[in-house]
């Protein structure tokens, strides 16, 4: 069995070691400074660049991503008026609400915009599902715990694929093909369920036919690709938005609360770690990078967001990881440093069952919750000097489903309201996420691209 070997050691700056190696012990066995084990054929042939940082401070790899910015006007200019050969639904005309939407000029960055609703009060919402692999039948099922979410069309590279999984989850249409469910007058919402490689293209193609999007996590593979996604929607006044269920969740809701009400005083550090033990095959979306593989974006996700959620952008990323034998991080450590002085510890692997665990730490108290924290059952809250006190996932704040019917109904809230993003999930914490991942991936010396080609397959 190939496995990583040997160890190549690069160093991509930083500082603030003291702390680290005090209060995140991988840091004090890998030393102050940014690290990467490697299998020594890749580092041999490969070495890991050292990424220039100004006064010495570890890599900001997110300035240069944003020159899609051209190609973005080029495709907004085409919004909803993709032809698709072959197929008679080509001739889809734009609802007058969407054309109206489209021609709204886009407003400044980082605004929630009112638009006219996509889906009128007085009728549910038909979703239609992209691929049908396994969290596609997790949305399946959950989208019959929200009351007026509709199974209205799923759509596979495979046909008979399509038919069987619409069969299975009582879903009225099967394509055979992605673009015909986006070609689809009567599909809503589409929810994007394809590998992260492949959810750029299918996403772009969606905001063209004017569907809004629900786009599974991680958003994209790249910084750039995800502003494309981002722009184009907000361009063409549809709805997009990352499927970061766990942001959802009542009980995470509740601890959000909590944390900006000051319930721990001024947040000074957060740990979050997330990781299984996955074996390796080839074909396996985690192993192959074709598929966007690696532990950063599959796993570490949710720490990085959920440390984004508490704590905002950060300023600097440091990272240390181990490559395995089919090129992507096996795990990874990201220590993010925040211009408040507060600071989140990141743990993530995909060959460790790391528990699941998330710490905030304030002046005043701490909420620790326990494994898993990205759909936790409880949380516990204790303040100085007060009893604990123990947050459970029950009554009002109970999980309902698996938990993807929490931001079914967020989505199915905006489209209603006419909003083009959401308040919980916005796009700049989008793209806030997908910077940290970047930047830590690049420090890795793992770099992804987007599939531009998933569409040709179907
Ligand atoms: N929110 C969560 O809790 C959660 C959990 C797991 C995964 N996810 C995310 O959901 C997405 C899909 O994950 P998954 O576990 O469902 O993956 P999966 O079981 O491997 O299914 C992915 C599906 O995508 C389609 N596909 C399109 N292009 C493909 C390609 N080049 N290679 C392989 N499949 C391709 C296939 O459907 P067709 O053959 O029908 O076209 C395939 O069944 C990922 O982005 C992942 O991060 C989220």
């Amino acid at each position: 069995m190939l496995r990583a070997r040997s160890v190549a050691a690069s160093t991509v700056g930083g500082s603030n070691s003291d702390h680290a190696a005090t209060h995140w012990p991988w840091m004090a066995v890998f030393g102050p400074s940014t690290t990467v084990v490697r299998p020594s054929r890749r580092a041999a042939s490969s070495p890991t660049r050292v990424l220039p940082v100004p006064g010495g401070r570890t890599t900001h790899a997110w300035r240069e991503p944003f020159a899609h910015a051209a190609s973005s006007a080029a495709r907004a200019s085409t919004c909803c008026r993709r032809s698709v050969p072959g197929h008679p639904v080509a001739a889809y005309a734009l609802p007058e609400s969407t054309a109206a939407r489209v021609r709204t000029p886009a407003g400044p960055p980082g605004s929630v915009r009112r638009m006219t609703p996509t889906v009128p009060p007085d009728r549910p919402v038909r979703w239609g599902i992209v691929a049908t692999g396994g969290i596609a039948a997790t949305m399946a099922r959950d989208l019959g715990d929200v009351d007026d979410a509709v199974r209205h069309a799923v759509a596979s590279r495979d046909r008979l694929r399509a038919q069987a999984f619409a069969e299975e989850h009582g879903f009225a249409r099967a394509y055979g093909a992605y673009e015909e469910l986006l070609a689809d007058p009567d599909v809503d919402v589409v929810y994007v369920a394809t590998p992260h490689r492949q959810h750029h293209a299918v996403a772009l193609a969606a905001i063209e036919a004017g569907k809004p999007i629900l786009v599974e996590k991680a958003f994209t593979v790249t910084v750039a690709g995800a502003a494309d996604v981002l722009d184009l929607a907000r361009e063409c006044g549809v709805f997009a938005m990352e499927a970061m269920w766990t942001r959802f969740l009542p009980i995470v809701s509740r601890i959000r609360e909590l944390v900006a009400g000051g319930a721990v005083g001024e947040v000074r550090s957060l740990s979050a770690d997330l990781g299984f033990v996955r074996e390796m095959e080839r074909w396996d979306r985690l192993w192959d990078k074709d598929q966007g593989g690696g532990a950063v974006l599959d796993l570490g996700v949710y720490p990085i967001s959920f440390a984004q959620m508490i704590l905002g952008d950060p300023v600097r990323v440091q990272v240390t990881g181990t490559i395995g034998p089919t090129g992507v991080e096996t795990g990874a450590g990201l220590l993010l440093d925040h211009a408040s002085g507060a600071r989140a510890m990141i743990d993530c692997s995909m060959v460790t069952p790391l528990a699941g665990r998330v710490s905030i730490t304030g002046t005043g108290g701490r909420i620790d919750i326990p494994p898993r924290f990205h759909h936790p059952a409880r949380a516990l809250l204790v303040r100085e000097g007060a009893e604990p006190e123990e947050l459970r996932a029950e009554g009002e704040l109970a999980t309902v489903g698996h938990g993807f019917a929490h931001q079914v109904r967020e989505v199915q809230r905006c489209l209603r309201a006419g909003l083009l993003e959401s308040p919980v999930m916005p796009r700049a914490d989008t793209l806030s996420v997908m910077r940290t991942m970047e930047s830590a991936l690049r420090g890795l010396g793992v770099e992804h691209s987007e599939d531009p080609d998933v569409l040709l397959r179907t």
